[in-house]
This record gives C-alpha cells, sequence and structure tokens, in this order.
C-alpha cells in the first residue's frame, strides 16, 4: 500500500516485509503442508535452526545456579555483561589469538545478530555503505539498514571464496566496514588463512587511500562447527581493525538463548570508544544487556560443545547421494548447510518445483546469488534418507522440463 493511503506501519518497514527472507516463506509453507499431509510427508531443509541439544554441562550449570541462587540473579546487570564473564570471554581470546584481549574489550550480546547490530550502529554515519562476499546471510541488508547504511555486495568466485578484485570494485570512501562470515552460511565455505591475510593487506592499503580504517567485522557463529580437521583462521592477528561479532547459538545449541558477544581488536582504531559506543548501542537498541542467567553458564562449560560430528555425517549422508544423482556442490567445510548448483538456472523455479513434492529448500536468490539452492543439514538422519528418492525425481523433472 503505498503511504499516501495511511498504513499505520512505516513505509521502510513495509518494504522489508515484502522482500521478507525466503527462510521464513519456506518455514511458513512448511508448516502449513506439514499440517496438511503429516510431518513425516515433508522434507523441510529450509530452516537453519541447530537440531542438537545442549550438551548436558549447560543443563547441569543452569541446574546449579538455580539450587543455590547468588542474591539478585535475576537483576539488571551491567549492559557490557558480567564482569567476570566478560573476563573469561577475553581469556579464551587472549588464549587463541596471543592477543592482550581484557575484559573491557568485550561486550557479551543478545547472539551474533546483537553483536552485528551494535558494532554497526556505532560504525556508521548515514550513508556509509557495508560490504560483504555474496552469498550471505540475508538479514545483513536488514542490520545495515537499521543503523542507516548500505549493505553492497561483492562476488566470490567459482568456488564460493574471496575474490579481492570483486571486493576493490565495490570498496570506496563511503565503505566503513566489511562483514565477514567463515565457516559461512549458506556455502559452507571456509576462507584460508592465505585468502584472509591478502584480504588484510587490501584493508591496510585501502585504509591508506581512504584515510580511514575499513572496520572488519567477523561474523563467527559457526567456528567450532568443522569437518575433515579443518581450522578457522583468526583474523584479528592478521588485521588491527577487527570486530569479532559472535554466538554460542550453534557451538552450544544456545540459539534460543540470545547469547554471544562483540569483542574489539585491543589495537583498533580508538578501541575505547568504540567498546563505549558499543555498551551505549547494547542499551539503547533496547538489548539493555545480554540474558544474564545464561551468561553465567558460559564459564562453567568452558570447553564444551555440541556434537559437531553429526553435522558432518548429515554432510556426508547427503552429499555423495546427491552427486551420484547429477547435482553438483562444493564440499562445505564447516556450518551445517550444502549449497548445490541448481539443475536449472532458475533457481526459483526449481524450488517451486521441489516444494510441490514437499521437499522444501531456499533458492540461492536468498542469499544474493541466483542459480543455486541452500540445504540445511540441521535434520534427522531420516529426513535424509526418505528425501534422497524426491532429489532425484525433482532432478529428472526439471531436466524433462528443460527439454520441452
Ligand atoms: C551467518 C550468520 N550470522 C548471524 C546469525 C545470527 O546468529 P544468532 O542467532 O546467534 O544471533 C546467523 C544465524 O543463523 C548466521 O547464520
Amino acid at each position: 500500500m503505498p503511504a499516501s493511503q495511511g498504513s499505520v506501519v512505516a513505509a521502510a518497514v513495509r518494504a522489508s516485509l515484502e522482500r521478507s527472507s525466503w527462510i521464513r516463506r519456506m518455514f511458513e509453507e512448511g508448516a502449513r503442508l506439514k499440517a496438511e499431509h503429516g510431518a513425516e510427508h515433508v522434507y523441510d531443509f529450509s530452516l537453519g535452526n541447530p537440531i542438537l541439544e545442549p550438551p548436558p554441562q549447560v543443563r547441569e550449570a543452569l541446574l546449579g545456579l538455580l539450587a543455590s541462587p547468588a542474591p539478585g540473579l535475576h537483576r539488571y546487570i551491567p549492559n557490557p555483561g558480567l564482569p567476570e564473564v566478560r573476563a573469561y570471554v577475553a581469556a579464551e581470546l587472549a588464549r587463541e589469538t596471543g592477543l592482550p584481549y581484557a575484559a573491557n574489550h568485550v561486550v557479551l550480546t543478545c547472539g551474533a545478530a546483537g553483536a552485528v547490530n551494535i558494532a554497526l550502529k556505532a560504525l556508521l554515519n548515514p550513508g556509509d555503505e557495508v560490504v560483504t562476499f555474496s552469498p550471505y546471510f540475508v538479514e545483513y541488508d536488514f542490520y545495515a539498514a537499521n543503523h542507516g547504511g548500505k549493505l553492497v555486495r561483492a562476488e566470490t568466485d567459482a568456488d564460493f571464496q574471496i575474490d579481492l578484485e570483486a571486493l576493490d570494485r565495490v570498496v570506496t570512501g563511503r565503505t566503513r566496514a566489511l562483514l565477514i562470515n567463515s565457516p559461512n552460511n549458506p556455502t559452507g565455505v571456509i576462507y584460508p588463512e592465505h585468502k584472509l591475510r591478502a584480504l588484510a593487506d587490501y584493508l591496510n592499503d585501502a585504509a591508506r587511500r581512504f584515510g580511514r580504517p575499513i572496520f572488519l567485522l567477523a561474523d563467527e557463529p559457526y567456528r567450532k562447527l568443522v569437518f575433515d580437521g579443518n581450522t578457522v583462521p583468526w583474523l584479528p592477528p592478521l588485521y588491527d581493525h577487527t570486530i569479532i561479532v559472535t554466538s554460542y547459538s550453534k557451538d552450544l545449541g544456545l540459539a534460543g538463548e540470545r547469547i554471544g558477544f562483540a569483542a574489539v581488536h585491543p589495537r583498533a582504531a580508538e578501541a575505547g570508544l568504540l567498546l563505549d559506543a558499543m555498551v551505549l548501542a547494547n542499551r539503547v537498541l533496547g538489548f539493555v544487556n545480554a540474558p544474564a542467567l545464561i551468561q553465567r553458564v558460559l564459564p562453567l562449560v568452558r570447553g564444551a560443545m555440541v556434537d559437531v560430528g553429526y553435522y558432518q555425517r548429515m554432510r556426508d549422508r547427503m552429499l555423495a547421494p546427491l552427486r551420484e544423482m547429477g547435482y553438483e556442490c562444493v564440499t562445505p567445510g564447516g556450518a551445517f548447510y550444502l549449497f548445490p548448483k541448481s539443475p536449472v538456472p532458475d533457481d526459483v523455479a526449481f524450488v517451486r518445483t521441489a516444494q510441490a513434492q514437499r521437499l522444501l529448500l531456499v533458492p540461492g536468490s536468498g542469499f544474493g546469488r541466483t542459480g543455486y539452492f541452500r540445504i540445511s543439514l540441521a535434520v534427522t538422519e531420516d529426513v535424509i534418507d526418505r528425501s534422497l528418492p524426491v532429489f532425484a525425481q525433482v532432478l529428472q523433472q526439471v531436466r524433462g522440463q528443460a527439454l520441452i
């Protein structure tokens, strides 16, 4: 409805609702199909909702906290988080990166989403641009717009790896931040160290050219979800103006508890002021502080995580048969997604054909890359097994249609 027709909802928000994500649409369609046909006849690969329960230590820690509650357990806490939890996160980062992270470099946040939002609120002036490598997590568009910024895409190469020439085509004096996500949603790709070193060199050079640093926001909620013995290189040792923006949603299975953190590099430009700005943002965006109870759990479950082997087994269970059928797909090194090539160029048409067989996928266009589709591996084995004949059938069907 045009603004002149007087909707009570702001025009920009209405526009966002219109573009509302494919993932949500698929989720709604899935609920409808399950109600109509029964859950066992729907093959739902649309949502990246971590399926694994948190490790048992989380429940033990929660029960312990509730069994002998300290006074004020549920009161407001400092906006940046509990001092001992900030110190715990900083010590982990210092150990992993070799850099002098301290408690005052860390803000506990409502998930990675909260962390990205407070960082962008702290950094962006109206009209500033945030670059990201495409395909990418679609919420980034909204996060940049939330703070008066604009998301700009740099295409990755055929293997979804960083392409510095493509990056250089979109970086300008308006670029304030680069939002990078490895292991990647939707591709599962991990950026190797040599690529990240080259990226850091590029950003340092850009800072000299434009007279101000471009901040690197490292969105890493899948850091520990890696397969085949892979590791994810740390960005802070490579680039001073890095802010880690991440969560425990996936590795501890705590997505609904909304717990993560933002950590500013100890040597970042104006690190102290930036931290103050992010703490203020945490407050005024209405998060106030990250949930207190689950913050207290973090130091108590040090080192615990979900069984990553599960997601690797799901990857292997799905990837090999799909390839045998004729689907092409880059092997994901981590996270819990496959991003195969659509057998026909129109990924939306492919996804609609699949949907008619109750096979729910998300088109690549929903992630800024047409010609592909995403499969979430946050499912049970039986869903994969039951879906394989349907994948084969849909492939035959679209190939048949393409010949007509
Ligand atoms: C790449 C990426 N960034 C951020 C998020 C948001 O994470 P959280 O739920 O911890 O806020 C997600 C969630 O799926 C994601 O895939």
